[in-house]
């Protein structure tokens, strides 16, 4: 992102209008638009842009969301860690559809994405929890995700359980715990425009080739 255009995105801030929409060739695929505008928002300086919203929906039709990190993404997807105990996770395996947003603010943007989940294999899972620090590993450890504290000391009581047994050994990834990708079906980029005439351009990937359109704002 330039000077000018960071200048832009701040005077223009809260009136719809903030940077053009990119030019698409035949060459421009989603995955390469994420790409770009996932690198303006980290050259924005946005805190965590990495973080993205997640919903699922389980067998009883109650939509869930919640906020998670984005590791990794590439042609076979977007990474994101979790508990496989957690209420996600049985959400997920009940119904493996999934839809993540992300909001960059300052930029008037969003990204919706739509698709199913699959697990990340053992190796990659054990990569990244390796890659995390120790604290993180033993939370990982300690926590019941999603599930109800018995009481106030219980999480506490649980760190420094598995602090004593994992002392002066490497932490083992756990068997409840791991990556999950979601496997895009839809992409949309949503870009602020003045009068709320926003651009919203929208890619199914499930087409060969893939499907490009415009919806109405
Ligand atoms: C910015 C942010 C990032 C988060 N990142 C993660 C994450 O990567 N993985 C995760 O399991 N929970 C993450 N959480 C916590 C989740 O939002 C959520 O509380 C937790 O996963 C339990 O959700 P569930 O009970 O619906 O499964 C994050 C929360 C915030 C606010």
């Amino acid at each position: 992102m330039t000077f000018l255009e960071k200048i832009r995105c701040l005077f223009t801030f809260g009136q719809g209008v903030a940077l053009p929409m990119p030019e698409l060739d035949e060459e421009t695929t989603p995955l390469a638009l994420f790409e770009k505008w996932f690198n303006d928002a980290n050259k924005a300086g946005i805190l965590l842009p990495e973080s993205m919203s997640i919903s699922t929906c389980g067998h009883d039709g109650q939509p869930k969301s919640r906020m998670v990190l984005l590791k990794a993404y590439d042609e076979q997807g977007f990474v994101f860690y979790t508990n496989y105990g957690s209420d996600k996770h049985q959400q997920l395996s009940e119904n493996s559809k999934i839809a993540i947003l992300f909001h960059w603010g300052v930029l008037q943007r969003q990204v919706r994405i739509e698709g199913t989940i699959e697990h990340t294999s053992k190796e990659q899972s054990e990569q990244y929890f390796h890659s995390r620090d120790r604290g993180s590993q033993i939370g990982a450890w300690a926590s019941h995700q999603s599930h109800v504290m018995t009481d106030n000391n219980e999480l506490k009581n649980r760190v420094q359980h598995f602090t004593e047994k994992f002392k002066g050994q490497e932490i083992p990834l756990p068997e409840f715990w791991g990556g999950i990708r979601v496997v895009p079906t839809y992409f949309e980029f949503w870009q602020g425009r003045a009068s709320r005439l926003h651009d919203r351009l929208c890619f199914d990937v499930t087409q060969t080739p893939n499907q490009v359109f415009k919806r109405h704002p």
